[in-house]
């Protein structure tokens, strides 16, 4: 979380950062800050509470300081409420360094109290400061040595970019476990904690890696690794569009990603299925195609919804691969001690490649020897750089903090896998080609699901102010029930639940009376009687009932009138579909209850540290 803004060059450094700042404002949004220094070493900080917009309101008229080179930070809390101390960038005790800062500083409070003890006077309440106070104890007149110094006595992650008035022209950046690169224009750097920042300026990067420093002056960049050895890198042209980052027609950009479904769930299939095998090519798992032909258990991670994807995953491998297969968080499996076969892999899901927790995961299963997997939506990123081997799911940035197209492309890109292993194993043509024949179908009955958006909308408005959901669901859409709760949750702040319907009797059903809304999932599928049998039951204790249900269906109308209904198709696509009116259902409660639905409180985008 939290996102990093640098520029040194010939070009009035503060527009340029605000501007980096406002496409990296999905990592984090409570407070912002920016620095600027000029050429004599005359610095200029300020910063802001609340949204990029405040910063760039109180900075208009103040910051025409010259300053051509400048760090900027926009904020997600971690140690420290949210205030303009606790914002970045931070400061040693004479003001001569500045610095920003993405990730956590474990040891903080060791360290703060060696310091203060030292006679440093702190300001904030922040990990960060430390690494201000450090740098400042090292410095010796010049800024690179005193960081590196600085680093050797800090434990945890860092994206870190430092600016010193004693040694000014200049930002030393450093990275440990959170993402950050340096964009590489004519006469000008910019640095950033991820691509989407910078790409309007430059498309030249240089991603830097764990454990590695830059100094970056006017017209040269210097790489070392912390004993100050040199390095040398190579830079990279990065060809992602990120271009349809606005929201067009729609109000927000959550309405405008789910609309945006039916393209990027054909984008996401693209030019991988091949009808005539029943098979599905997926580029960048070719070149392992003999190993994954070997592979006897998958154990997939994710958070949230991406681990929820994972875990509709579980069932298309397990019912048509015959692969064991086993889901879990990704921020459990790196504390646990798994048990790896000589043929486990591990599949990691992850829209922005950044997840800390995801991210980790892969680096355990890597020491163990593991063969890793990913599939990701943001190209170049940790986690697409880190896997052996993967598939991209080629939808376009998502900016809603709320996934949508990227959670179904997730969903279609692990269709996609079952095919690709199905086929290498038991799967007959037939059924192959008959999957490929219902993916195909998929945009336009998401199309159709889409042109109910007024109904769900009335039904948003009848139930919004209600207290408590259950959203329940069986096998497919079991998942599915989870998600809708999440949605639920993250935008609306509505207590919601996701449960497998057969658990009900098990204890929650204690909490069904009249005010108490199910949501069921009860598409024509193997478990339908099962489905309506349980909702029958919540009915009986009175509890308010909608339900998703397959076009046609007679028998659900006699359980509730509050009806969605979804085009019918092979069971286990049922999840790509069933999701999208509670996408919808959750973005009109937000809308309802007016919250801020791009950007809901206490979250950010990209959860880049643990
Ligand atoms: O970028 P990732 O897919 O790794 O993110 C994982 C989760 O943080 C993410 O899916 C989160 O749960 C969403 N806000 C859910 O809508």
């Amino acid at each position: 979380m939290c996102g990093i803004i640098g520029y040194i060059g010939k070009n009035n450094a503060a527009p340029i950062l605000i501007e980096g700042l406002k496409r990296l404002e999905y990592r984090g949004y409570d407070s912002a800050g920016i620095s600027v220094i000029d050429k004599n070493g005359n610095v200029k900080t300020i910063k802001k509470i609340g949204k990029i917009e405040n910063l760039e309101k109180s900075i208009n008229g103040q910051m025409v300081i010259g300053g051509l080179c400048g760090i900027a930070h926009t904020r997600w809390a971690t140690h420290g409420i949210v205030n303009e101390l606790n914002a970045h960038p931070h400061f040693d005790c004479q003001k001569n360094i500045f610095l920003v800062h993405n990730g956590i500083i474990e040891n903080y409070s060791d360290l703060k109290e060696k310091l203060i003890k030292e006679g440093h006077k702190f300001i904030s309440q922040t990990d960060t400061e430390v690494v201000a106070h450090l740098i400042e104890k090292f410095f010796e007149g010049n800024l690179e040595n005193a960081v590196a110094k600085a680093l050797k006595n800090i434990k945890g992650a860092y994206g870190l970019a430092v600016i010193s008035k004693k040694d000014p022209n200049k930002i030393v950046i450093a990275k440990k476990s959170s993402p950050l690169l340096v964009g590489l224009g004519e006469n000008e750097f910019i640095i950033a904690s991820d691509a989407s920042a910078i790409l309007a300026y430059t498309k030249q990067i240089i991603h830097l890696n764990d454990g590695e420093i830059a100094v970056i002056g006017n017209d040269k960049i210097n790489f070392t690794n912390l004993d100050q050895e040199i390095i040398s890198k190579k830079s990279e042209i990065f060809n992602e569009d990120f271009n349809n980052a606005d929201k067009g027609k729609y109000q927000h950009f959550m309405l405008k990603e789910i609309f945006e479904q039916p393209k990027t769930l054909r984008n996401s299939v693209i030019g991988r299925l091949i009808k005539k095998e029943g098979w599905a090519k997926l580029g960048g798992l070719e070149i392992i195609e003999n190993k994954l032909r070997e592979i006897d258990r998958l154990i997939i991670v994710g958070c949230g919804s991406a681990y929820l994807a994972g875990l509709v995953g579980e069932y298309m491998l397990e019912e048509y691969v015959g692969l064991p297969t086993e889901v879990e968080f990704a921020s459990e499996f790196r504390y646990r001690k798994p048990i790896f076969g000589e043929n486990t892999a591990l599949l990691c899901i992850s829209q922005s490649g950044e997840t800390a927790d995801t991210l980790a995961a892969v680096e355990e299963a890597k020491r163990k020897g593991i063969l890793t997997l990913g599939i990701v939506n943001s190209v170049g990123s940790s986690i697409a750089r880190k896997t052996d081997a993967g598939v991209y799911n080629h939808v376009g940035p998502e900016i809603g903090v709320a996934s949508t197209k990227a959670f179904t492309s997730q969903l279609e890109i692990l269709v996609l896998l079952t095919l690709f292993l199905g086929r290498q194993r038991q799967m007959s043509l037939v059924m192959g080609q008959r999957i490929i024949k219902e993916l195909e179908r998929l945009p336009i009955w998401v199309e159709k699901i889409l042109r109910q958006a007024p109904k769900i909308k009335k039904l948003a408005k009848k139930y919004y102010k209600s207290k408590d959901f259950f959203f329940l669901g069986r096998k497919y859409n079991y998942p599915i029930a989870m998600e809708g709760a999440l949605k639920l949750k993250e935008i609306s702040y509505i207590h919601a639940e996701g449960y497998g319907a057969g658990e009900m009797k098990h204890g929650p059903i204690a909490m069904i009376d009249k005010n108490f809304i199910t949501f069921g999932i009860a598409p024509i599928d193997s478990v339908y009687e099962k489905m309506l049998s349980n909702l029958e039951e919540i009915k009986a204790r009175n509890g308010k009932i909608l339900v998703i249900a397959t076009e046609g269906d007679k028998k659900i109308q006699k359980i509730t009138k509050d009806v969605i209904s979804i085009p019918k198709t092979l069971e286990m696509l049922t999840p790509i579909l069933s999701v999208v009116p509670l996408q919808l259902f959750a973005y009109y409660c937000a809308v309802f209850n007016k919250h801020d639905v791009d950007k809901p409180r206490n979250l950010a985008k990209s959860v880049t540290v643990e």
